[in-house]
């Protein structure tokens, strides 16, 4: 979106990606997850972020529930609060990667506008912008409910949760999909370092 300042330059640094590749021997990218409140997200972030790290991999996750206590306290889960959250996150993510962070964004982020929205945002400035769907079938998701929301929904006690009073809107070709149900954690990490692998991230 247009700034609403008048008066700003672009502030261009010296150092380009390729020279922080090069000297600090990592590249920067954004695993973007998405999924149903429940269906995994935060758990293979966490595990992904300790792999990475064990291996010496400067990573780091953002997690929704930890972002809406700080930096988007102000927000709620309105379709246009979700949006200025994710436009927000995304532009954070996209500088995270640029400084040569594995950044793993954990957010619902259901709407497929925003996700492709945060993916050009990268693009434009070749950073590598990955989609993955964290999938389980709401019914799982119901029945794992691991923070009790899900009952407090169907209580009418939450009025705007995402599966039972808003939309998610699956992605369409996502980079990678992971069916939580069906994957033990650690095959879901392998298939993340894969891909990480497949596109020159880690060698
Ligand atoms: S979004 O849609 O991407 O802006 O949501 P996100 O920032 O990821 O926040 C989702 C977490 O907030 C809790 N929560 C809700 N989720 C969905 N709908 C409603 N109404 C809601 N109210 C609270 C919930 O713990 C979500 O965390 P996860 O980890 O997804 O379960």
């Amino acid at each position: 979106s247009d700034p609403k300042a008048t008066n700003i330059t672009w502030h261009k640094g010296a150092i380009t990606p390729a020279d922080r590749h090069k000297n600090l021997g990592q590249k920067g990218c954004t695993l973007w997850f998405t999924g149903l409140s429940g269906s995994g997200k935060s758990t293979v972030a966490v595990a992904l972020e300790k792999a990475l790290i064990k291996e010496g991999h400067h990573a780091y996750c953002l997690d929704g529930d930890n972002i809406r206590h700080g930096l988007n306290a102000n927000l709620g889960f309105s379709p246009e609060d979700r949006e200025e959250n994710l436009r927000r996150i995304g532009e954070v993510a996209k500088l995270f990667a640029d400084s040569g962070l594995i950044t793993i964004t954990s957010f619902i982020s259901p709407y497929r506008s925003s996700r492709d929205q945060i993916r050009q945002l990268h693009e434009q400035v070749g950073i590598p912008f990955f989609e993955i769907h964290i999938h389980v079938p709401l019914g799982i998701a119901e029945s794992r409910d691991p923070k009790g929301l899900y009952k407090k929904a169907r209580a009418g006690e939450i009025k705007d949760f995402t599966g039972i009073h808003q939309q998610f809107e699956a992605p369409e070709s996502p980079d990678l999909f992971l069916p939580t149900h069906e994957l033990k954690l650690h095959q879901s990490i392998t298939k993340l370092i894969d891909l990480l692998k497949q596109n020159n991230i880690l060698t």
